[in-house]
This record gives structure tokens, C-alpha cells and sequence, in this order.
């Protein structure tokens, strides 16, 4: 069940070759009139975008990608209270236990990951779920919405467990200019989208649709918060505030997931729409990420303008170089920045939680079910 690394990325999946017709006997939510009577769904009817055929059928399956992802977010069920906070607030609290460095960035970093949750969380509800007209696909962004209600569960639990001043943390993206401006970059590509009259079915609103997950996917979830894991987890490799850092892995778990859908994603639209992927197109992609990491850049010298142990906003920097040509790289893209070496090595071994010899020592792994109903 835990059994997952970061090589999933590498493997692209099987696009399926069978663009199919549009139909005119349904709607794209599936809340509309019921077609009564009307020929029952082939697995050839089914598309990402612009589908007609029912979107409340799940079955036939077309993309077993979504499927098997909507498992595997099931198998990797987790909830931030299993995760003992003792050690981090004996050291939050201790006076000399962290750096003003080390304090800063630690709540910048979470600062940055209490709203951007939700910010992702309300793309996926009022943006991306309407217009994705796929029920395997729903059916796995309706678990994705669940876990980012979790990673934001995570956040509240921080706060509370740490005595942190939650006006301060949850509005920093409202506050500080560093994070605000990565939230604005990306809100820019949903509030559009988000406005009840928008509909994709024109090449200038498909390929809105397209940005929206290139920015939510690719950027916010793939480039952003990695180097956020990167921090946290760095702290964690020494010993400090260890509960945090094992709530990181298990974001980081998930959201490793919450990439490799959207590249599938990304990737099964433009086979399924090439016309949408022009050149002019995928050269416009290629500068959302160059200005995404030039973000990312300004960010870390505000949330490590020192540096600490092994951490600095320069290497965050090249991090962010490398991670931006690795999602080029899934997206059939050509780099967007000279080769260069990852300096963080060590966050694919901190990505593989079988690795954590203490971590089942606090984890309950036994769920309620049907045990736990009462009848009265
Ligand atoms: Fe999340
Ligand atoms: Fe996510």
C-alpha cells in the first residue's frame, strides 16, 4: 500500500488512440435532462473535453490511468492527527532550539501551504471538475479534493498543535508579498474559468482550460510545492520538527499522485486536441514555467535570505531549474533551462516513506468502518 516512488512520473502513460465524436444527446455536467432512451455509452463516446456522452456513467472505462490513480489515493489514506507533534512543540517552544532563520522560513513555508491548499482545492470544485467531462476522471478529482481537504486539515492541526498565531499564517498569503504574488500568478488562470458563463468548446477556451491546469498541475502542485517539501523535509533530515516533516512526506505522497494526473491529463487532451498544443502554444507554456520559477526564486530569498544547514535560496533556485526541465520533459517540451544536477538528491530517498523506520511507530493504520456504526 505504501509501496511508491518518484519513478511514477517518469513513466508516461498509455494515451488511448481513439478520439471519440462529439454527441449531442447529454450534458457536460450531468445534471441536465435525462436522455431517456438514448443509445447507451460506448467507450468510444467518452473524451477529456467537450464530451457529450453521459457523464454520470463511469463504466465502460476509457482512461485506466485515472482509474488506477483514484485507487492509489485510496490506498494511501492518511490524517494529520495520527502524527505526533510532541518533539515539534518541545522544540517550537524551547528557546534556543531553532535559529530566527530556521523560525522564519518554517512559517513561511507553512504560511504558503495553508492557503495555497485551498486555493487548489476550490480550482479543482469550480473550475477544473466542470469542465473535465470524463467520470474517471471526476472520480478521481473528487478524491483529490477530499485530500486536499486533509493537506488543509494538516495545517489547522499545526497551528493548533504549535500555538502559532493563525491570523498570521492564513492570511501571509494575502500579506507577504513573496507568496502573494506565486497566488495572484496563479489565480490569473482560474477566474476565468471559474465564471459560471465560460465553456470550453472554442480553441480560445480550450486552451484557457489548458493553462488553468498547466498553472494548478504543473506549477502550483509540481514546481511550488516542492521546494516548500524540500524545506521542511531538510529540517526534518536533522532532527528538527519531525512531525511536520512526516505530515510533508505524506503530502508529498499525495500530491506526487495530484501531478502525474494532471500531466496525464495535460498530455491525453493534447492527443485527443493537437490543434490546441501549437507551437506558439507550448512556447506560451514554456514561459509560464520560466516565470514560475523566477517567482519561486524570489520567494526563497525571502524565506531564506541566510540560508541554514544545507538549505539556501540559491540552491532552492536550482532546484526550481531542475524540476522546471523535469515537468518540460513529461509535457513532450524542450527545457526551459540549461542542464543542471539536482542539489537536493536526498529528497527522493525522504519521498519513500517505507524508508522512515519510526514512522509506524505513531500511525494508526486500523480505519473505522461498519465496526463503528451505531444503531440506536
Ligand atoms: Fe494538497
Ligand atoms: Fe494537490
Amino acid at each position: 500500500m505504501l509501496d511508491w516512488n518518484e519513478t511514477v512520473e517518469e513513466i508516461p502513460s498509455e494515451l488511448v488512440l481513439t478520439p471519440p465524436p462529439v454527441r449531442e444527446d447529454s450534458d457536460s455536467t450531468g445534471l441536465g435532462e435525462i436522455a431517456r432512451g438514448a443509445a447507451r455509452v460506448r467507450v468510444d463516446d467518452k473524451a477529456m473535453i467537450n464530451c457529450r456522452a453521459d457523464v454520470n456513467q463511469l463504466l465502460p472505462l476509457k482512461y485506466r490511468w485515472a482509474w488506477e490513480k483514484y485507487l492509489s489515493g485510496c490506498s494511501n489514506h492518511w490524517m494529520p492527527t495520527e502524527i505526533s507533534m510532541q518533539a515539534d512543540i518541545a522544540l517550537w517552544k524551547s528557546s534556543n532550539g531553532l535559529t530566527e532563520d530556521e523560525r522564519r522560513s518554517i512559517k513561511r513555508n507553512l504560511g504558503f501551504f495553508a492557503a495555497s491548499e485551498s486555493l487548489v482545492a476550490n480550482n479543482i470544485v469550480l473550475a477544473i471538475y466542470r469542465h473535465l467531462t470524463n467520470p474517471e476522471c471526476r472520480q478521481y478529482l473528487l478524491r483529490q479534493a477530499f485530500e486536499e481537504a486533509v493537506h488543509t486539515h494538516t495545517f489547522q492541526y499545526i497551528v493548533e498543535s504549535l500555538g502559532l498565531d493563525e491570523g498570521e499564517l492564513f492570511n501571509m498569503y494575502r500579506e507577504v508579498p513573496s507568496i502573494t504574488d506565486k497566488a495572484a500568478w496563479a489565480l490569473r488562470y482560474t477566474q476565468h474559468l471559474s465564471d459560471p458563463s465560460f465553456a470550453t468548446g472554442t480553441l480560445k477556451a480550450d486552451q484557457a482550460f489548458l493553462r488553468d491546469l498547466v498553472a494548478f498541475y504543473v506549477v502550483f502542485e509540481g514546481m511550488w510545492f516542492y521546494t516548500g517539501f524540500a524545506q521542511i523535509l531538510s529540517l526534518g533530515r536533522r532532527n528538527k520538527m519531525v512531525g511536520i516533516a512526516e505530515q510533508y512526506q505524506y503530502i508529498l505522497r499525495d500530491e506526487s499522485i495530484h501531478l502525474n494526473f494532471g500531466i496525464d491529463v495535460i498530455n491525453q487532451i493534447k492527443f485527443e486536441n493537437p490543434h490546441l498544443w501549437s507551437e506558439e502554444f507550448q512556447h506560451e507554456v514554456q514561459d509560464m514555467l520560466r516565470s514560475a520559477a523566477e517567482l519561486e526564486a524570489a520567494y526563497g530569498r525571502d524565506t531564506m535570505p541566510n540560508g541554514f544547514l544545507g538549505l539556501s535560496a540559491g540552491l532552492c533556485e536550482q532546484y526550481m531549474h531542475f524540476i522546471a526541465n523535469r515537468r518540460c520533459a513529461q509535457l513532450g517540451l524542450e527545457p526551459v533551462f540549461p542542464s543542471t544536477d539536482n542539489p537536493f538528491p536526498w529528497m527522493s530517498e525522504a519521498m519513500d516513506l517505507k524508508k522512515e523506520k519510526n514512522f509506524f511507530e505513531t500511525r494508526v493504520i486500523e480505519y473505522q468502518n461498519g465496526g463503528s456504526l451505531t444503531w440506536d
